[in-house]
């Protein structure tokens, strides 16, 4: 085992580290159009000796290190996007394109990613199998992992197992949250459209009011959770857009509802959808409107899988020591991350980066957010030890 090394080596990296994020940090692309940012990850990559992909899943790169021929193929994934932001920190190195901004702080994770390439290209004669690097696009609009994955960045070689790492202001610098099992929701979308006969609101008994009907389904849909959901279950119905009517005295023809719904377990989206088509049915055919109910599924939930869980357990050990590792909570918000884990055993863990010293506090998507850049190298130190004991493991028998 290489772990002491690893560990000297990424700390020796740590100025590079923070020169590096604070580039990406400074010129922020949002989904999709991370050009300037793939541009510079692809050189970066092919310097180290990696084979380079460009445009994968449109703007995604995929880096290639064949170590030996014989021997599995393990991926790191990183996510690049940022966020339609204005950045509102007083760091030198504050965004430079405007309403732009690394909120979610995806600079941290590219910049992981490019310390665990450069420190494992430097075992690459020792290693057995090949290391791949997903740096992924529009993780923030739920569409970079399938676009990556249909474009093939899986294959050839095929991956058989994936790491991946998300920053968390909530954890402290120098800890790290590993959980086996659900970590972050399933994410669901539902569209409604409510349909009466709109009139003069001072007589409302000529009219079928679609307002009065849409807020009746918003309440309703409210007892789902909490009269038909096991109370030691997480489930989530939210309505984040509801919209109808141009004046006060005019009842609309129309109300349109948008909202999320989120969960951990597949039986229990199941029922909430069904029970949700069955509220909202019943709701509006009581008041006498009609109504279209679509329900989209976005994202599966993140669920660490138990043999890679345990793999970067054993790295976070070494890089961490056991008073670093920090069971998290699970969120109910969600990532495309999922969408690996549903083709190979997988492991998402949350990379502690908060520190109140330098007002490192803030959550993700806020203008104000801010990471602790000691968290850098280790990232990419559990990262690289990660991949070297996945590569190692006895017969290479991930599964
Ligand atoms: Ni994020």
């Amino acid at each position: 085992m290489y772990v002491d090394e690893i560990i000297k080596l990424s700390k020796n990296l740590s100025e590079e580290l923070k020169h590096l994020r604070r580039d990406f940090h400074q010129y922020p692309e949002l989904s999709f159009k991370e050009f300037e940012t793939a541009k510079k990850i692809a050189d970066y990559m092919r310097e180290l000796g990696y084979e380079v992909k460009e445009n994968v899943g449109k703007t995604g790169v995929v880096a290639l290190l064949r170590c030996t021929s014989n021997g599995p193929t393990v991926a790191l994934r990183a996510d690049m996007d940022a966020l339609p932001v204005n950045e509102m920190t007083d760091l030198p190195y504050a965004s430079k394109n405007d309403g732009v901004m690394h909120a979610c702080g995806h600079d941290l994770h590219v910049t992981c990613a490019l310390g665990a390439a450069k420190i494992l290209a430097s075992f690459k004669d020792n290693l057995q199998g090949n290391i791949k690097i997903l740096f992924q696009p529009a993780e923030e609009i739920n569409m970079g992992a399938k676009a990556m994955i249909d474009d093939g960045a899986l294959e050839d070689p095929e991956i058989s197992m994936i790491f991946g790492l998300h920053n968390n202001p909530e954890i402290p610098v120098g800890k790290v949250g590993i959980k086996e099992g659900p970590l972050m929701a399933a994410v669901d979308s539902t569209f409604l459209s409510v349909k009466g006969r709109g009139g003069h609101a001072a007589y409302p008994h000529r009219v079928i009011d679609p307002i009065v009907c849409a807020s009746s389904i918003v309440m309703n849909l409210q007892t789902i959770v909490s009269r038909s959901v096991d109370p030691q279950k997480a489930a989530v119905i939210s309505f984040g857009s509801i919209n109808g009517g141009m004046a006060n005295n005019v009842i609309p023809d129309e109300v349109k509802l948008a909202g999320t719904v989120r969960t951990f377990d597949e039986k229990l989206r199941n029922k909430i959808e069904s029970l949700m088509k069955r509220t909202v049915e019943h709701t509006a055919s009581s008041l006498g409107c009609e109504v279209e109910f679509n329900y989209r599924r976005d994202l599966p939930p993140v669920i660490n899988h138990p043999n890679a869980t345990e793999i970067v357990t054993k790295a976070a050990l070494e890089v961490f020591g056991k008073d670093g590792i920090v069971e998290p909570i699970p969120s109910m918000g969600g990532e495309d991350f999922a969408l690996y884990q549903k083709i190979v055993p997988g492991c998402y863990f949350w990379l502690g980066v908060g520190n109140p010293d330098i007002d490192a506090i803030h959550p993700w998507h806020s203008p104000h957010f801010k990471a602790d850049e000691d968290s850098l190298w280790r990232g990419a130190a559990l990262f690289a030890v990660s991949v070297v004991i996945a590569l190692k493991k006895p017969g290479n028998q991930l599964q």
